[in-house]
């Protein structure tokens, strides 16, 4: 199938919008240049996309249709931050002054999110301000956050899974202050990776159209994409890399691991670094989550090829079709290669000390809160409801510490991620029934499997106004797994 008879044939499906079709893909402009190649014709894939770096200071970020080329002649409709997928990357440190404008040059409504950033209300991309096509809103606040791996995505009610899915995301990194906490690989040895999960149509091409039980389980896709492009590449030289990788996709959980199982040594997580390094063999990461880790290729031979893959697994529930079964998580993924040149092994320095995590706060008579996710008969909801733009589901004083309990009655992940702040996490019960190592540190997003139920501290100290509790598997927040909370 050639470029024309794809979108073509996405036309068609603008009738059906309102389940969630491509209907962005009518904009395309036929003429744009290609962004992401798609995989060689001699097989050998493509080279790892870098998205550029951009200052926070005055930037604008336009959202736009556009289109890629596969290799294979194959079209891609897709959308793009900057015409660039991912979007640029933001580098900002904490006290910088966070002035962006979005820009909406899509057919439809948006609005950006900061993920894992501590701002203002007004700030946080809530769905009830989201801007018309043509239309553009204003950020500006002062970055507060720890240094650490965040992220940035549109959240439109009802419309965050086709956007994110199109190519709307980009990394946020609030960085280190020189000098301070370890010493880790930096410049060339730092590598961002945007993990996703695409479904291949006709000519190889992404496309997005849940049917009832995509919308039940999440939208999966059959082929790994990482920074926008299936399966890429990457040359390393025989020396220890940082990889901050982020599960962006919309449903998949990732069991990753190195396929020559040398360990990842974590150092961080969604809110930044830990209080000191740990190794790991694999890391099941939900969507929305991050991780920070050091491999080290000193050990690999040159020439040699090492894949990071998510590896199979599987989910224990499923209770028959009315409650909704996980679908096809834990199948199988290839994402990308590291392929190890010919240079002197250079071994890896020491880290150096790590800071310590903050105290937890201080629970002792602090008010416990429970929200349960359930998914039946098409139904995401949060304590039995889904989300209403304007109903405020919970009320939270300003500065009074609080356990949140989140209870997973259904037999499906579901990721769960908290706006305004970060949590930590106190104890799992059921499942998997521990704390795993990459969920000591500070969270925004903590996955919940079948029969688990998570407790969390929160405390929010800064910014009063309305947040969101929600699933960041994006079919389910589009769905209405979502809450409103308002910090008074
Ligand atoms: Cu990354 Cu409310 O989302
Ligand atoms: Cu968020
Ligand atoms: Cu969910």
């Amino acid at each position: 199938m050639n470029r024309r008879t794809f979108l073509g044939k996405a036309g068609g499906a603008l009738g059906v919008a309102a389940t969630g079709s491509t209907a962005w893909l009518t904009a395309c402009d036929a003429s744009s240049e290609p962004l992401v190649p798609g995989p060689s014709e001699d097989g050998r894939g493509v080279p790892l996309p870098v998205p550029g770096t951009a200052q926070t200071g005055g930037l604008v970020l336009r959202a736009t249709p556009a289109s890629t080329r596969g290799g294979n002649g194959g079209g891609i409709g897709s959308l793009a931050f900057n015409g660039s997928i991912p979007g640029p990357t933001l580098r900002v440190r904490g006290g910088d002054r966070f002035l962006v404008t979005l820009e909406n040059g899509l057919a439809e409504e948006t609005i950006l999110h900061w993920h894992g950033l501590d701002v203002p209300a007004l700030a946080d991309g809530h769905p009830r301000l989201a801007v018309g096509p043509g239309a553009s809103y204003r950020y500006d606040f002062t970055v507060s956050n720890r240094a650490g791996t965040y992220w940035y995505h549109p959240h439109p009610h009802g419309r965050t899974g086709p956007q994110v899915y199109g190519g709307l995301a980009g990394f946020l990194i609030v960085d280190e202050t020189p000098g301070r906490g370890p010493l880790l690989p930096s410049g060339d040895r730092e590598v961002l990776l945007l993990l996703q999960d695409k479904r291949l149509g006709d000519g190889g091409t992404p496309v997005y159209q849940p049917n009832a039980s995509d919308r039940m389980s999440g939208f999966m896709g059959d082929t790994g994409f990482v920074n926008g492009a299936p399966f890429p590449f990457a040359l390393v030289e025989r020396a220890s890399y940082r990889l901050r990788i982020l599960n962006g996709s919309n449903a998949r959980v990732f069991d990753l691991a190195m396929s020559d199982n040398q360990p990842f040594v974590l150092v961080g997580t969604d809110g930044g670094l830990m209080d000191a390094p740990h190794e790991l063999e694999a890391v099941l990461l939900g969507p929305g989550e991050r991780i920070d880790v050091v491999v080290d290729f000193s050990g690999s031979p040159a020439g040699s090829t090492i894949r990071l893959h998510s590896r199979p697994f599987q989910l224990v529930g499923g209770m028959g079709m009315g409650m909704g079964s996980p679908g096809d998580q834990g199948r199988a993924m290839d994402l990308m290669e590291f392929r190890v040149r010919d240079t002197p092994a250079v071994p890896s320095p020491a880290f150096g000390a790590f800071e310590p995590l903050e105290a937890l706060p201080n629970l002792v008579g602090a008010r416990t809160r429970s929200f349960s996710f359930s998914s039946m008969m098409g139904l995401h909801a949060i304590n039995g409801r889904s989300f209403e733009m304007d109903r405020v589901d919970v009320r939270i004083p300003l500065g009074n510490p609080e356990r949140w309990r989140f209870v997973n009655q259904s037999p499906m992940p579901h990721p769960i991620h908290m706006h305004g702040g970060h949590f930590r996490v106190l104890s799992r019960s059921g499942g998997r029934n521990a704390i795993l190592p990459w969920e000591r540190g500070y969270k925004d997003t903590v996955l919940l499997l079948a029969g688990e139920t998570v407790e969390v501290a929160v405390l929010f100290e800064e910014h009063r106004g309305l947040f969101l509790l929600h699933c960041h598997n994006l079919e389910h927040e589009d769905a209405g797994m979502m809450a409103n909370f308002e910090v008074v």
